[in-house]
């Protein structure tokens, strides 16, 4: 049988990013708990599942096709989702960028003969999984996290963490005329 690796899509945090969310960690979970490892830490556009060689072939250029703005993601919330288990950080308010990147690949992916979920895009970072109990206290810091990028990642959960690596990277369009930066008349 051909090889088959675990792939999804997902925003990458860069080190300044990822070392807030490490903050956040540790500052809501206990010290025995299943925290997501540190360069683990990401989130999920598209979740691909198994796929062969010829299927990362089609969901790379599906993704190659999916032209997006960067944004900046603010991460103000903590939650607990608890038939998963999940500690988690996520956004009040997704950016429109965010919601067109994810539109436009799932779009790609299905002309490429993909059946994506169907449960609506809720974007968070896993941050604890197994957890019994939300923490009490809430985010009083937004996190603020500037994306710039996205990533194709393979997953292999046996193992010791790190569990991903990325394999590509996509950028996305910086906007044409960011605020404060017109040239004058
Ligand atoms: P999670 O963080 O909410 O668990 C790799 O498994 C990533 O893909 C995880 O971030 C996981 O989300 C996400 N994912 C989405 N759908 C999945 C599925 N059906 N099986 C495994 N992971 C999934």
């Amino acid at each position: 049988m051909a090889d088959r690796e675990r792939l999804f899509f997902a925003l990458w945090p860069d080190a300044a990013v990822r070392q807030s969310l490490l903050t956040v960690q540790n500052q809501f979970l206990p010290p025995r708990t299943r925290r997501v490892h540190a360069e683990d830490l990401h989130l999920t556009l598209a979740f691909l599942g198994e796929l062969d060689a010829d299927g990362r072939r089609r969901a790379e250029q599906a993704a190659g096709r999916a032209r997006g703005s960067a944004f900046d993601l603010s991460l103000d919330r903590v939650d607990f989702w608890r038939r998963p288990q999940v500690f988690l950080a996520g956004a009040a308010v997704a950016p429109a960028a965010l919601l067109e990147l994810v539109a436009v690949l799932g779009q790609g992916l299905a002309e490429e003969g993909f059946e994506l979920e169907r449960r609506p895009f809720n974007p968070h970072v896993t941050l604890a999984r197994r957890l019994h109990e939300a923490p009490s206290q809430e985010l009083t810091v937004p996190l603020a996290w500037p994306v710039r990028d996205w990533v194709l990642v393979r997953s292999q959960v046996a193992g010791p963490a790190p569990h991903y690596q990325v394999l590509r990277r996509w950028p996305l369009a910086e906007s044409a005329s960011p605020a404060g930066s017109q040239p004058p008349p």
